[in-house]
């Protein structure tokens, strides 16, 4: 296991700057979604709080920041790699607008749903169950593991939209996502020995299923204690593995050895 993992402490903008053109092959961003603030709310140990993620989820100039980070992603980004963003409807009307206005070729949006998703107490809406993520590249020549997708989904096609339950985090970070998300991701977007990149790292778990899988990582994350955090996730990884969610549709010898082959180093 000698994957090579370039960890980067800083603002994503800055440290794009000073990564080569076309050099990755893969890029995973969990950006601020511009939520936080006083008049929204979320249920924290079944009790309403005011949603604060961090003072990085509060940013003034965001159609600003979501086109200068994007726009770095798309230099260092490979002639046949994709990006993939998450978010949800308080962030994809910029980025959306923004992908278009570059001329990225949208591959596909995913609806990612957690049937588990905490109930709503204010009573007064649908109950927020989804998040998004856009699949973009920058043709219609790009690396996408079809074949996987039907692996991982029992030998029937993938459909965009994905059934993963939010997990209970492994770290304290506010916004750490479940690492089968990352997992499906890397192993539809890329091949093993790749270069995998995420700006906002946070906590690492991009990182952490990269290195488990056998891709290179990059990651990049402002602060401190988030990437300490990232730094020792990362670093506490032994050996390649994968955790899929729907292990009963991998239940076949063939499948989980076209998985296995996929993340080998021979
Ligand atoms: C939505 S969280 C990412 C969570 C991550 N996917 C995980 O699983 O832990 C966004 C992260 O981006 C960081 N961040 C915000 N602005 C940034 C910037 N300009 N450059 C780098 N990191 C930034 C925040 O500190 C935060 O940790």
């Amino acid at each position: 296991m000698n994957k090579k993992i370039n960890l980067k402490n800083g603002d994503c903008i800055k440290e794009l700057k000073k990564i080569k053109a076309n050099s990755v092959d893969q890029i995973y961003a969990d950006p601020p979604y511009n939520l936080s603030g006083k008049s929204h709310q979320t249920v924290r140990s079944g009790k309403p709080v005011t949603l604060n993620k961090g003072d990085w989820d509060i940013i003034d100039n965001f159609d600003e920041f979501n086109k200068s980070w994007i726009e770095e992603c798309v230099r260092v980004l490979s002639e046949d790699g994709t990006i993939w963003i998450s978010g949800t409807l308080h962030n994809h009307p910029s980025i959306g607008v923004i992908l278009k206005k570059l001329g990225l070729w949208i591959i596909n949006d995913v609806v990612w749903y957690k049937r588990n998703a905490p109930p709503l107490l204010s009573c007064n809406r649908l109950v927020p169950s989804i998040e998004l993520i856009w699949a973009v590249s920058k043709s219609k020549k790009y690396f996408f593991n079809y074949e996987m997708g039907k692996i991982l989904n029992g030998g029937k096609q993938m459909r965009n939209l994905w059934e993963i339950n939010a997990q209970r985090h492994l770290t304290n970070h506010p916004t750490e996502k479940p690492e089968n998300l990352l997992e499906r991701i890397i192993l539809l977007g890329s091949k093993r020995g790749q270069t995998i990149l995420d700006p906002f790292m946070g906590s690492g778990t991009t990182g952490v299923v990269a290195k488990r899988l056998s891709r290179n990582f990059i990651g990049i994350e402002l602060d401190n204690e988030y990437f300490k955090m990232a730094k020792d996730r990362i670093s506490e990884v032994r050996g390649k593995k994968i955790i899929i969610s729907d292990k009963k549709l991998l239940q076949d010898e063939d499948s989980l050895k076209l998985v296995y082959d996929n993340i080998s180093e021979n």
